[in-house]
């Protein structure tokens, strides 16, 4: 899909963090969009500045993780702009922890929005895709989707599945006119759940601004199947992992990545701590009167 003037849109995820600039650069490219999250206020300021670009734009607020919100999006934008020609899946969520310090809804929540939503999206769109001959999936996966990290293991395991996903889908869908590609993101600066947390990156992976990552979407719209955005050297890294998988313990950890995503782990279980402390002394302050 080369000329993206006056297409449709989906983009979850698009309240805050990157997917604010995927928006920005599909609107900047003519394309109509409708956004979705939870926070509709947040939204509402996206849809101004995609508006700005001149294309349509529509909020929808809405949670991914549930299959009536997710074909209220998936109808209410084709009935406000029109047929659908972009899905991008870009909601996530993180939790970085030690996987016993995970309670179950914690597992279940980071499963149900980072893989169930975007192939639930997905089934919901691909029949009028398929219908048209026409049409592109983008998921925004991770560099954690291509590579384990440690402390990070159930983010890493829906976005290998979402990489495994597209990779699938895309053989499925040969010749069908309608295609999936994936988006690998490593350290994003400025914007996003990375930039939020505040930490510095190992510096051999480096961080990328959020505009290299609107880029690769773009990039797969106009037909990659997979791009890897990141600043450091990670294709010779990945391509030492498949040839000696037995070292990749020993690399993750003199990258630095092991002890900086313990030390995050172990900050978030503090935090959690503090607030559990907090909520006990407000029970303890509200019994006593
Ligand atoms: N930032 C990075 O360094 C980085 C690196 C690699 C990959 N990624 C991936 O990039 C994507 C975007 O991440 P980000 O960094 O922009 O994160 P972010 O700043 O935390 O934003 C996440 C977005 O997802 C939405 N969202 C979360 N749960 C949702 C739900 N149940 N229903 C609807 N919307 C939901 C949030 O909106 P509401 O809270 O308003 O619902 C928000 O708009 C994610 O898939 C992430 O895994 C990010």
């Amino acid at each position: 899909m080369k000329d993206l003037h006056g297409k449709n849109a989906i983009i979850t995820g698009a309240s805050r963090g990157l997917g604010v600039h995927i928006a920005r650069a599909l609107a900047g490219r003519g394309v109509n969009v409708a956004l979705a999250a939870r926070s509709g206020d947040a939204l509402e300021a996206t849809r101004a500045v995609c508006e700005r670009a001149g294309v349509r734009a529509i909020s929808v607020a809405c949670d991914v993780t549930s299959q009536l919100d997710r074909e209220r999006l998936v109808a209410v934008a084709a009935q406000e702009l029109g047929p659908l020609d972009i899905l991008v899946n870009n909601a996530g969520i993180e939790v970085t922890a030690a996987l016993e310090d995970f309670s179950l809804q914690q597992i279940e929540d980071v499963i149900r929005t980072n893989l169930n939503a975007p192939i639930a999206l997905t089934q919901l769109v691909l029949p009028a895709m398929r219908a048209r001959r026409s049409g592109v999936v983008v998921n925004i996966a991770s560099m954690a989707g291509k590579a384990g990290v440690p402390y990070n293991s159930i983010y890493s395991a829906t976005k290998h599945g979402l990489c495994g996903f597209t990779e699938s889908m895309n053989m499925e869908l040969d010749g069908s006119g309608v295609r999936m590609g994936v988006v690998c993101p490593g350290f994003v600066s400025e914007a996003g759940m990375w930039a939020d947390h505040g930490g510095k990156a190992p510096l051999l992976l480096r961080e990328v601004p959020p505009a290299k990552v609107a880029s690769a979407v773009l990039k797969v719209v106009e037909g990659a199947s997979e791009v890897l955005v990141n600043a450091g050297p990670v294709k010779p890294l990945l391509l030492l992992g498949v040839i000696a998988p037995a070292l990749k313990t020993t690399v993750v950890k003199r990258m630095g990545l092991t002890r900086l995503m313990r030390d995050g782990a172990a900050e978030l279980k503090a935090h959690a701590g503090v607030a559990r402390d907090a909520a006990r002394d407000r029970e303890a302050a509200a019994s006593r009167h």
